[in-house]
């Protein structure tokens, strides 16, 4: 298993497998084009195949956290526009890998290379309703601290969620 930066012929891949995951909420390959051209990284989870090829099982967008984010609720009462923010704008294992701790390594890489830029916050949304990505990030140290209403396409609402980050 190996971690690398996403390279633009691996984007239209990326939008079946983003769409098999969030329906309906999805991201499509015009929008993963647009974050291709703007992220602090995108990386993918690759595993090896037989015939020295690679399988992607899992991929994540992270971008600095926008100003006008930052000015609306719930991030205002945080204070955060003298920070260094990122935001963690997708996050995903193909199901078939779920419940193998790929989730989490590629989280915790997330966080080791946010460290490494100096980056003191890192935020997330996440549905409401998803209990094993919830559990993920409370895991690794992410707290609840609000909620947007109808975040999603589909009409659903988000937690916003954020963990402070150590670095030397
Ligand atoms: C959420 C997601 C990234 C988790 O990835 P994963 O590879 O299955 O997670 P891991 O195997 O590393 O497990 C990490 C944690 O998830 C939680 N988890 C794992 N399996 C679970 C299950 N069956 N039910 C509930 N929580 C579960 C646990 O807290 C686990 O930690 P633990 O093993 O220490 O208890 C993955 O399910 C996914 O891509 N889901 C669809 C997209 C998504 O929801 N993305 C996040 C929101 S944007």
């Amino acid at each position: 298993m190996s971690i690398k930066a996403v390279i633009r012929d691996d984007l239209i891949y990326l939008a079946r497998i983003e769409h098999d995951v969030f329906g309906t909420d999805a991201f499509g390959v015009y929008i993963l084009h647009n974050y291709f051209d703007d992220n602090i990284f995108f990386i993918k989870l690759v595993l090896p195949e037989n015939n020295s090829s690679e399988k992607i099982i899992g991929f994540s967008i992270v971008t600095k956290l926008a100003e006008n984010a930052i000015r609306k609720n719930p991030l205002k009462k945080l204070n955060l526009s003298n920070t260094t923010a990122a935001n963690i704008d997708n996050f995903l294992i193909i199901k078939k890998y779920w419940g193998k701790g790929y989730g989490k390594m590629m989280l915790n890489h997330i966080i080791t290379k946010l460290s490494d830029l100096k980056y003191s916050r890192v935020l997330l949304e996440v549905n409401t309703h998803n209990v094993r990505g919830i559990k993920l990030y409370k895991s690794q140290g992410f707290r609840i601290i609000g909620k947007k209403k109808a975040y999603y396409q589909s009409g659903a609402d988000a937690f916003v969620m954020m963990k402070d980050i150590c670095y030397l």
